[in-house]
């Protein structure tokens, strides 16, 4: 059992909502759990509050606000995202530090992220220098790519990969093995590990989950099989890959091509065996069954 008791997860979006439905799943382990949110219009923090979590509206500019919202917290869950890893995240350090936090979980859940510089992802590293900084125990979670990234019709079709028309365009020739797992299989998992490991295996950890490992072509060959349909493939060449990199505006999808290209997003799996008996639910096989 936990050395910690009260948790508080900031941010309501995908991953943080399915933490507060892990608290709730599990309230005979006698946890307290809180949800910040910027305001609460989300009809389903309701249905939190239902299921037993106590919701705290803050004001992430507001110091007090955030050492008021974490009084009497053991560890913050941060699912914070995008903009809100920027100095958002480290306002929330800063008022944990001082409200007496014991353990910070910064939002991370994709690829390693030690000592990253790419601009898109150093906002998480910046995240990682002032807990050290600070002084404040942490534990992270890295868990690959989400397959929503590729199935979502927006995301997948900037990353080459249109399942409504059956194309696909790869980075490269897709036949590299990258790591995939949804939130629905890692957050019961690291709930799991952070409510029943030691504080000594929790403190200044890293913990890499893998759902699944399957190249691109693997993928789209899953999607040929249960859809009976003949996948447009194109490989882009290094230039073209290149001139792709260099024509995009945005931080993610200056990095994301090297990623799919080079598997930059592989995990090792190392945590699965932190929960004899887990196993990912949503492997490629299963999404495509
Ligand atoms: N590896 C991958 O493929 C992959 C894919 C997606 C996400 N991720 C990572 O997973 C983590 C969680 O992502 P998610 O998809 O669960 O996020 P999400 O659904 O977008 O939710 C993030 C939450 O953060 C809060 N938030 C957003 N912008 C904010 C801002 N500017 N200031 C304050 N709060 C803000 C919001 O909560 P409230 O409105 O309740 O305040 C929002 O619901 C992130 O670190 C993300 O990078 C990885």
């Amino acid at each position: 059992m936990s050395a910690y008791k009260s948790f508080a997860i900031a941010g309501f979006g995908k991953a943080g909502s399915l933490y507060a439905n892990c608290f709730a799943q599990h309230k005979e382990d006698g946890f307290k759990w809180k949800v910040l949110s910027r305001s609460f219009a989300k009809p389903e923090l309701r249905t939190a509050e239902a299921q037993g979590a106590e919701l705290v509206a803050v004001d992430y500019d507001s110091q007090s606000s955030l050492i008021n919202a974490l009084k009497g917290v053991d560890v913050v869950l941060s699912t914070l995202r995008d903009e809100g890893l920027e100095t958002v995240q480290l306002n929330l350090v800063r008022a944990a530090k001082e409200a007496g936090v014991k353990l910070f979980v910064p939002s991370e859940y994709g690829k390693n992220t030690l000592g990253i510089k790419e601009p898109y992802l150093k906002p998480k590293a910046d995240t990682h220098d002032l807990l050290k900084e600070l002084n404040l125990p942490y534990t992270l979670f890295f868990t690959g790519l989400w397959p929503s990234l590729i199935l979502e019709p927006v995301s997948g079709i900037l990353m080459g990969m249109d399942f409504d028309a059956g194309k696909f365009n790869f980075f490269g020739d897709g036949k590299i093995g990258l790591s995939w797992t949804t939130p629905e299989d890692f957050v019961p998992l690291a709930h799991h590990i952070l409510t029943t490991l030691p504080l000594s295996e929790l403190e200044n950890s890293v913990f890499q989950i893998e759902g699944d490992r399957k190249s691109l072509k693997e993928i789209v060959a899953l999607w040929q099989k249960k859809t009976g349909r003949k996948p447009e493939i194109y490989e882009r060449s290094e230039e073209e890959i290149q001139a792709y990199i260099d024509s995009q505006d945005s931080n993610m999808m200056k990095l994301m091509p090297r990623e799919l290209q080079r598997a930059g997003m592989r995990v090792t799996g190392e945590a699965n065996k932190l929960w004899p008996g887990w196993k990912a639910s949503n492997t490629w096989e299963n999404i495509f069954a």
